[in-house]
């Protein structure tokens, strides 16, 4: 069995680390530092349709994972399966649950499915204006595409939206995913992120999770790719029946309903508003980091549950977790999100402690020796019994020497 993953970030080390389990032979485009060991990585960026397709001839690939939300919004699943090659992942209408804020809210709202209230804008004129008549403040604009995780922007006053509407509308920051923009309510409450394998027909969800957005200790600074996670999430059991019922079932049977049945992992970005569960967005793929902490804790086999996704068998087989607990830290380059260095050699850490695995983000095997290449370097995962035990395992691994020259991470994952 071949599988080749796409994408090179630390969800995508922690997916080809459990599929290693399966026995498979692993490649990946274009993979890591950290994937290197385990997979033969090819030099193909994630978002290259043709390169992959070539790959999966040249390599006799008989599986594609595609994992980061950029190929599966252009349609890489389709193009692979249009020529016959088994491929895990949404297609391009069902990605759009995800790659456009506009279709996706209008979605919830045609089927009822709780979210912030909102309005869609397509020029800037006329967010201004309505910016200008609405008197409460914070406001959430979010540019209608892909941006990086970057485009929502949540304005404290009518200076800030209305900036915030030029910046994404007019300066085209963003570029095309900034020809609309979905302008909401400020929804206030925990957050709680919920992954689910889906077939199109059957929802299987997988442990709760809880992201770190903010760059630095209790949740200052600016917004990043994520800077730790944990899983379970305690907040999660009060919410999971009204969640099931009231947003997970609702949205499969509606993709079902609209023609676009969705396979792959659906995520859901839940808020606990004092009002009831809503739902924050969807992505159309495994999130990072907090696949990181998933993702250990699964007893059955990965392949096997990707295997029946494909199939449209969920409903046959049993997926079982360990009643465990992960906390993923980050450790990210010094200046991250905003400018940093690259090239800083990582520290030697071959010996990691037991139930501590390191998965790689933004590292990269140069003359032999692994070096920083990105913003977010590591994700450092531990796994216990209960979080405090979790949380001394991880954080005593970095204080052990996992990390590199200034290196940035936050303290208070998990607490
Ligand atoms: P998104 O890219 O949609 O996940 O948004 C990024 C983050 O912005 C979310 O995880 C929330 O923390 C915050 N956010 C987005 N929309 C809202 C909202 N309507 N109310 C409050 N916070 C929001
Ligand atoms: N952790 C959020 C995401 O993957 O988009």
């Amino acid at each position: 069995m071949k599988i080749l993953i796409v994408g090179g970030g630390g969800r995508e080390h922690a997916i080809a680390v459990a599929l290693k389990k399966s026995g498979a032979a692993l490649f990946a485009a274009p993979g890591n530092g950290g994937i290197a060991e385990i997979a033969t990585c090819l030099d193909i960026q994630s978002t290259g349709i043709d390169g992959v397709k070539q790959a999966v001839k040249e390599h006799n690939i008989d599986l594609v994972v595609v994992a980061p939300d950029e190929p599966l919004a252009l349609g890489m699943v389709d193009e692979l399966e249009a020529i016959g090659v088994r491929a895990f992942g949404a297609n391009k209408s069902a990605a759009r649950i995800e790659s456009s804020k506009v279709w996706s809210k209008n979605f919830m709202q045609r089927h009822s499915i709780p979210t912030a209230w909102f309005k869609v804008f397509c020029n800037a004129g006329s967010a201004v204006n309505f910016i200008k008549h609405h008197g409460k403040y914070p406001i959430v604009v979010k540019a209608d595409g892909l941006a990086a995780g970057k485009g929502v922007i949540i304005a404290e006053t009518e200076v800030e939206a209305i900036a915030a509407i030029n910046k994404i509308m007019v300066d085209r920051v963003f570029v095309e995913s900034g020809s609309h923009i979905v302008i909401e309510e400020h929804l206030v409450g925990k957050e709680v992120s919920l992954l689910a394998f889906c077939d199109g027909k059957t929802i299987k969800p997988m442990v709760s999770a809880q992201d770190y957005k903010r760059v630095f200790d209790g949740n200052t600074g600016g917004n990043t790719g994520g800077m730790g996670s944990f899983a379970p999430s305690p907040l999660y059991p009060k919410v999971a029946d009204e969640c099931m019922k009231r947003i997970a079932l609702p949205t499969v049977a509606a993709m079902n309903a609209e023609g676009c049945p969705f396979k792959g992992v659906l995520y859901f970005g839940l808020i606990l508003t004092d009002d009831g569960v809503k739902v924050i967005e969807y992505n159309a793929r495994f999130g990072d980091p907090e696949t990181q902490v998933v993702i250990p804790l699964l007893k059955t086999d990965l392949l096997t549950i990707m295997n029946a996704v494909i199939d449209g068998r969920l409903d046959e087989i049993e997926i079982e977790w360990h009643e465990e607990v992960a906390v993923c830290v980050v450790e990210t380059s010094e200046g991250y999100p905003g400018k940093y260095e690259i090239g800083a050699e990582i520290h030697d850490f071959a010996a990691v402690p037991d139930g501590v695995t390191v998965y790689h983000a933004g590292t990269k095997l140069e003359d032999g020796k692994l070096v920083t290449s990105g913003g977010r370097v590591l994700g450092v995962t531990a796994v216990a019994p209960d979080i405090e035990s979790a949380r001394a395992k991880v954080y005593g691994a970095i204080d052990g020497g996992i990390g590199f020259a200034n290196c940035h991470y936050r303290t208070d994952i998990g607490q």
